[in-house]
């Protein structure tokens, strides 16, 4: 059993370690999942998530749309079709929307914010994931109206980030965070759970950092190799572990935002279910649309691919209701934030 310490924020390094490694998963799931019940309570909040270019500048060794990979079929919408998808999103009842690409740098400063003002008009709440931009970017966006960013840091052991991420620098991820932060967004990172070389007193260090930044989000999910990448040979991380920190990252931040994560399910068909049980209580269903949704493949197996955003989020939203939950009404924005 666990320990009888409800007070959550106590947690450190080593009593981190004990819920990642030796404390009975179903007792840490259930704990989590308590925790969750008690500070956000049984919605489940929906994002709409547009994939909407996998161009990208960088060439992390565990991606599918790193830069060298030659196999990739290269696209990004128009800005036209980015909103029209938006706005088909927000018509099913999709209340916040997540932009997410590689690193693309052809959506310039302008361009975003053209695209941003777009959506916002649609009176939803928006959530860039375009990656490390100067902080004069990160100014006009918020200024445009986005009102949430999420950057996962990867990992804070930073020899392992400058090995997996060749031409990137660690403190420099580091500092975009604080940036975004400063600028009064929702501050969403995370990390990729089970990247070789990764150890689990690096992930507790990765959960206190998260802590000690004050993030809003934590977006946790299982690394899971690409065919076309220099990892494709290595070990996938397990549902299990990402599970674990997950639901620790819970207990250590009880009013955060969690998604159950998308790479979750492609480990496990009832994935993100498992996740709703331990912990989470976000969703972000996938709402690009046709052949771009097959295209955006980090790592293979992405779950859903020949499916349509409507199909998506009635899926889930029958799969949510199984198990007790309900749809989340409004922005869901961090519940200590919430004014909305
Ligand atoms: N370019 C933006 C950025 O860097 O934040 C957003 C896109 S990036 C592809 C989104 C996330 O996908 C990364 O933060 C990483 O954790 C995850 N990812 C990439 N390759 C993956 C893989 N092989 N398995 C699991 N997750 C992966
Ligand atoms: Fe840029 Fe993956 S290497 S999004």
């Amino acid at each position: 059993m666990l320990g009888c310490d409800q007070h959550t924020a106590v947690l450190d390094h080593d009593a981190i370690v004990g819920l990642l490694t030796t404390v009975p998963a179903g007792d840490l799931y259930r704990r989590a999942d308590g925790v969750r019940h008690d500070s956000v309570g049984d919605a489940v909040h929906l994002r709409g998530l547009i994939e909407f270019s996998n161009y990208c500048r960088n060439d992390c060794m565990y991606c599918g749309i790193r830069r060298s990979n030659a196999h990739v079929k290269r696209y990004r919408m128009t800005r036209e079709e980015l909103v029209e998808t938006a706005r088909r999103a927000v018509d099913i009842g999709f209340q916040t929307i997540v932009l997410q690409s590689g690193e693309d740098m052809h959506f310039d400063q302008a361009g975003m914010c053209r695209i941003i003002e777009a959506i916002k008009r649609m009176d939803v709440a928006l959530t860039l994931s375009i990656g490390e931009r100067d902080y004069a970017d990160y100014k006009a966006f918020r200024e445009a109206g986005a009102d949430r960013y999420l950057l996962r840091i990867e990992t804070t052991d930073t020899d392992l980030y400058h090995r997996l991420n060749p031409g990137m620098s660690w403190q420099r991820r580091h500092e975009c965070l604080l940036m975004i932060k400063e600028l009064g967004y929702e501050l969403g990172s995370g990390i990729m759970v089970g990247q070789p070389g990764q150890t689990i007193d690096s992930i507790a260090d990765d959960l206190l950092y998260f802590r000690g930044i004050g993030i809003d989000m934590a977006g946790i999910g299982p690394f899971i190799p690409h065919p076309d990448t220099p990892l494709a040979g290595e070990a996938s991380g397990t549902l299990e572990l990402a599970l674990r920190v997950m639901a620790a990252m819970r207990l250590l931040m009880p009013d955060i935002n969690i998604p159950a994560t998308t790479a979750m399910e492609t480990l496990h068909p009832q994935g993100r279910i498992m996740a709703l049980q331990a912990g989470a209580n976000v969703v972000m269903p996938n709402v690009t649309e046709g052949e771009y949704r097959r295209l955006y493949e980090l790592y293979p197996g992405k779950i859903c691919v020949n499916d349509t955003p409507v199909h998506c989020r009635s899926c889930i939203g029958l799969k949510i209701k199984s198990i007790g939950r309900t749809i989340g009404q409004g922005w869901g924005g961090h519940v200590t934030h919430r004014n909305y």
